[in-house]
């Protein structure tokens, strides 16, 4: 399962880089909102810190299909290779993944609260496909199921669009979507950073230190005793 930070915050994206075995960046028009800065600008600069190999994943904002292939052909321009395009999963969004797929442009459909919507998507070419657990926990149904069940269309059916797990709550959510194996997990900095914060663990490390502490000397590690 590949992991992506979910955020445009350039300060977090660099610590999270690196502290952790992430795969790139997703954001989305509320994320960038929250930047204060012209959209461009700050998604030039996390691609060029994230390099190009990584996967950038950048949501159009035009409600009709011909506006969205517009605000993809400019996302895709300004961002280069390995960006991913997202479309919302509805019908000028379907109308726009197939026009994108026909040009060989990446999608990653997203606004996705059922399983139709991502079996749609994935029939119109979408390389990824996001349905939000947390969001589908608010309104009384199983996220974490949901993105499961889509997991298993998407195999069931030959389809090769993978699962893109988005709003996450936090590291149970995370985990057993890696264990059912989906193909990506999108996560903001807060919940990544909490994601192994365990009081046991910390433990452990401390009792280690403090013990060969006791044999060498205090501040002493292997590499000067
Ligand atoms: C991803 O595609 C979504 O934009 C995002 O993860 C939604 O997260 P939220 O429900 O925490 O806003």
């Amino acid at each position: 399962m590949k992991l992506i930070i979910d955020d445009a915050n350039i300060d977090q994206i660099k610590t999270i880089y690196e502290y952790y075995p992430v795969d790139g960046v997703t954001t989305n028009p509320t994320i960038l909102a929250k930047s204060k800065r012209a959209p461009y600008e700050v998604l030039r600069e996390i691609r060029g810190f994230i390099g190009g190999q990584a996967e950038l994943h950048v949501q159009v904002v035009a409600r009709t299909a011909a506006g969205m292939m517009e605000d993809a052909h400019r996302i895709v321009k300004e961002l280069g290779e390995n960006t991913f395009v997202k479309v919302p999963s509805v019908p000028e969004g379907f109308k726009a993944m197939m026009a994108l797929n026909r040009e060989g442009i990446a999608v990653t459909a997203t606004a996705i609260y059922t399983p139709m919507q991502a079996f749609l998507a994935a029939k119109c070419g979408a390389a990824y496909a996001a349905p939000y657990i947390n969001r589908i926990d608010n309104m009384g149904y199983n996220g974490i199921q949901v993105a499961k069940n889509i997991h298993d269309i998407f195999r069931n059916n030959g389809l090769k669009t993978q699962v893109l797990a988005a709003s996450f709550k936090n590291s149970q959510q995370l985990l057993e979507l890696c264990e059912y194996g989906v193909g990506a997990s999108t996560v903001s900095p807060d919940v990544i950073q909490v994601l192994v914060k365990n009081q046991a663990i910390d433990s452990a490390v401390e009792a280690f230190i403090h013990d060969f502490e006791g044999l060498t000397g205090s501040g002493k590690t292997m590499s000067d005793c």
